[in-house]
């Protein structure tokens, strides 16, 4: 069977984990099977891809640092991966489909923030018959509550906790008065919708999104943000309740290395993305 040639569009913490993975097709000694061909790479900072391309086997035909050409690069690959920006969506997304290539969008923050995206990308999608492939980024519990949407759900909480100092530099908690310095026990810094978390805490935004997306919407996902000084790391909990029952959910993300603002878990779901996209049986929802 012909390889599926992938195209990868940023070169950061998650671009380059997913470029190894495919190289080596193995993950930490763990055997993928993905067969697949990294075909181009794509980066406005170009030292991001020679760094990258170290330490690749072999390196991709196609390296870029702007989008001149786009349609022709485009011809080479079957599948474009995006990990890059929200600006990168309307860039380097809409045009992929257009060509008729199946995406996967890493910043999914996009589509929560920029009004009408999703629906375009979704109608462009339908008229060309493509995929568009949103792994779980750095939550759990996607599954659930994609199957539980089906009957109704009532409510979704997510509820994102880390260590006071996480905040510092923010301009919301800033504005709010609050000593990041003083906090000794939990305090809550918001609780409101999804749409409003997104805007005074832009870190969220991946989450909040993925979460609005398989549920429902952006309007009715609450989000309430605590500085824990028991917190070691980023934690998720997510809480929602349907006419499945509940479903509680919360993850301690170890951060990336290569980009401490980055969850680990969150490059491992784009593998087990293109993983699920490769085996003949996908296990989940
Ligand atoms: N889905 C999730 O849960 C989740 C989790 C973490 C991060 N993310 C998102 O994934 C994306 C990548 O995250 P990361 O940690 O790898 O970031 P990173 O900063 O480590 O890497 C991003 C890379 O993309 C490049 N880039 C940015 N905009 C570009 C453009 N328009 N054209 C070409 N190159 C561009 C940058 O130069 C950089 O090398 C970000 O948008 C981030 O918000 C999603």
């Amino acid at each position: 069977m012909a390889k599926m040639r992938v195209g990868v569009i940023g070169c950061g913490a998650i671009g380059s984990e997913i470029c190894k993975a495919i190289d080596r097709d193995e993950v930490n000694g763990c055997e993928l099977g993905l067969g697949m061909e990294l075909k181009f790479l794509m980066d406005k900072h170009p030292e991001k891809i020679e760094g990258l391309c170290k330490s690749l086997k072999q390196e991709p035909d196609i390296i870029k640092s702007d989008s001149t050409g786009l349609a022709e690069i485009l011809e080479a690959v079957d599948l474009v991966i995006e990990s890059a920006s929200q600006a990168a969506v309307r860039e380097f997304v809409i045009p992929a489909l257009k060509s008729g290539k199946d995406v996967m969008i890493l910043s999914v923050g996009a589509l929560l923030c920029e009004g009408g995206l999703f629906e375009e990308i979704e109608s462009i999608s339908r008229e060309k018959g493509c995929k568009v492939y949103i792994p779980s980024g750095a939550v759990a519990g996607i599954d659930g509550l994609k199957s539980g949407a089906i009957a109704g759900i009532r409510s979704v909480e997510l509820t994102t906790r880390k260590p006071p100092l996480g905040f510092e530099g923010n301009e919301y908690v800033k504005e709010s008065g609050i000593d990041l310095f003083s906090i000794e026990k939990e305090e809550t810094l918001f609780v409101g919708p999804a749409k409003e978390a997104v805007e005074h805490f832009p870190e969220n935004v991946n989450v909040a999104a993925s979460l609005s997306i398989a549920g429902i919407g952006s309007e009715a996902t609450k989000v309430k943000i605590v500085a824990d000084p028991s917190a070691a790391e980023n934690v998720h909990e997510i809480e929602a309740k349907g006419k499945f029952g509940k479903l509680f959910v919360r993850v301690e993300n170890v951060p990336s290395t290569a980009n401490p603002k980055t969850s680990y878990l969150a490059a491992l779901s784009a593998i087990a993305t293109l993983k699920s996209i490769s085996h003949p049986i996908r296990v989940g929802t």
